[in-house]
């Protein structure tokens, strides 16, 4: 019985000791993969040491709404749909903004919080304010924690809030991701090296030392893997290198949607070849911006396979923007109450994904990440299938792969996902092996010490058979738990 009790126990207590550690993913708005050089950085250079990091290659437009999709669903903007912060949709015939509409570009969108949730009763995804997490994907499926975009929501209380999701005692997180503004939004109203820039740098140094202190108050270091991301970089401008678009075409000839410094321009019918000729004519005369139509789109983009891809996009060169800026700087002007001076410069991303200014960093640290590592360039569309496999995800297609890259930063011990589900099933029946084995034979020995006659095999039989069905039990179970997983699979990929 006691035999019974430890095989039992082992097999229950096993999974548990074996269980992935929970993947926690914070973004910081805008942060170039430089930024750290500028200051002196503590907390940074401490979780260097112990952690992997390295630059990201993220998307185009270099915008945040892009970005996060892409991060979030290991997906092409072409494929997620969302191109812009803004987009023209035909599917609606108006301009989309922040909107379920904008984020379920198609019902096949599933971002990994989704992917996690929906994978088995013990995955529960927690969302702080990372864009696009508040609609529902996936036939209505939202995460367990959830908590829409809040600026007066200071990192520490964002943070706060995520240690109960992750600690609470039943139904805690096993993923979570949070989002924080800074320092893209003052890198907008500053230009992006500017000293209120490196103070917002020395800001996110001290709330990544306040997440990994609270990680370690919480005893979560052995049992969160953390990632910190960031969506694209930044650099500057100001008001003599705006593009004035009205002293080239005519406003009313076509529709405008997005900001600098990408806009996508939908002519009026019929107006397309003459608008063109005149934008043509003026990047070759100013070469302030370039043009693109749907057709000579650059590859690397992943950007014209989409209905919201536009007949023409402009994107102005690096440190130029188009004339949306001027209202913009007002709005900055106001918040910021400054006085808006010809030399103020402000912040600007969006250009070619190429520019190294528009790359953001990653830092990665916990138990699974390798210490001391600094990581080739990542994509930030890998990094969808190094979570999934870190937390045993079923399979999903996306634009990504599972790169020897990324793999890279797992630390050389850490056992994948298949092994260790295989050693869990080896040592249960190992153990049950050896145990009907052994009492197998101590019973016997017992009933052949007690009576010498021939009905004494009877009850021995009766033992082993309970033992079988028993054990039975345990292994449907084990196979069970990964029929539902196949299950889910097969579902998905209808
Ligand atoms: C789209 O909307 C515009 C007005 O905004 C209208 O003129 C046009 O007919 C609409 N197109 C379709 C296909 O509904
Ligand atoms: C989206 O925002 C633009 C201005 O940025 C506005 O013109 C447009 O009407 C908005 N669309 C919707 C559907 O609210
Ligand atoms: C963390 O672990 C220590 C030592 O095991 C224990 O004293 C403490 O109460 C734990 N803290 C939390 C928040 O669980
Ligand atoms: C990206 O992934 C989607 C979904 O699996 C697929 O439809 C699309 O063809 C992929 N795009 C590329 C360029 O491979
Ligand atoms: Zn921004």
């Amino acid at each position: 019985m006691a035999c019974w009790a430890f095989l039992v126990l082992s097999c229950l207590i096993l999974p548990v000791l074996t269980t992935d550690p929970a993947v926690l993913i914070v973004s910081f708005d805008g942060f170039r993969h430089d930024y750290f050089d500028r200051i002196s950085s503590p907390n940074f250079d401490r979780l260097k040491k112990i952690g992997s990091h390295g630059d990201l290659m993220n998307v185009f437009e270099t915008k945040t709404f892009p970005n996060h999709q892409s991060l979030a669903t290991g997906l092409y903007p072409e494929s997620h749909g969302v191109l812009a912060n803004h987009v023209f949709d035909p599917q609606y015939n108006r301009t989309v903004n922040y909107s379920a509409e904008l984020w379920h570009y198609n019902d096949q969108i599933m971002p990994i919080w989704t992917l996690n949730e929906i994978s088995s009763k013990e995955r529960n995804s927690g969302v702080m304010m990372w864009p696009g997490s508040e609609f529902s994907y996936h036939r209505g499926v939202v995460p367990t924690f959830i908590h829409k975009w809040d600026s007066k929501w200071s990192f520490q209380r964002r943070v706060d809030v995520v240690m109960s999701w992750l600690t609470q005692q039943h139904n805690s997180a096993n993923l979570v991701m949070l989002y924080m503004e800074e320092p893209d939004t003052h890198a907008h109203a500053f230009g992006s090296e500017s000293d209120e820039v490196t103070e917002q740098i020395k800001n996110v140094d001290s709330y990544i030392g306040y997440l990994a202190d609270q990680l370690e108050r919480h005893n979560l270091t052995e049992s969160v893997d953390t990632f910190i991301v960031s969506d694209h970089g930044m650099t500057e401008t100001d008001e003599h290198r705006i593009i004035d678009l009205n002293k080239i075409i005519d406003s009313s000839l076509y529709l405008r949607v997005g900001t600098s410094p990408v806009i996508h321009i939908y002519p009026n019918p019929g107006e397309l070849p003459n608008l063109l000729r005149q934008l043509e004519w003026a990047s070759q005369q100013y070469r302030t911006f370039d043009v693109f139509t749907k057709d000579n789109l650059p590859e690397h983009w992943k950007v014209a396979n989409c209905r919201r891809a536009p007949p023409i996009l402009l994107v102005a060169k690096e440190g130029y923007a188009f004339d949306d800026l001027r209202q913009a700087i007002v709005d900055y002007a106001k918040k910021y109450n400054f006085t808006p001076s010809s030399s103020h410069r402000y912040g600007l991303h969006g250009y070619d994904n190429l520019e190294r200014k528009m790359q953001p960093f990653f830092l990665a640290f916990g138990p699974s990440i390798r210490e001391d590592y600094q990581a080739p360039q990542l994509h930030s569309i890998d990094l969808f299938s190094l979570w999934s496999h870190m937390l045993r995800l079923p399979a999903h297609a996306t634009n990504g792969t599972l790169s020897a890259d990324a793999l890279s930063l797992l630390r050389a011990h850490h056992i994948t996902p298949s092994l260790s589900s295989l050693l869990i099933t080896f040592t249960c029946v190992s153990l049950a092996v050896l145990i009907i084995g052994g009492t197998g034979i101590v019973a016997t020995r017992r009933l052949i010490n007690k009576r010498h006659s021939d009905e004494c095999t009877q009850p021995y039989r009766g033992m082993q058979s309970l033992e079988v069905e028993e054990n039975e039990e345990i292994m449907v179970e084990i196979v069970n738990g990964n029929v539902e997983e196949q299950h889910l699979l097969s579902g998905d990929s209808s």
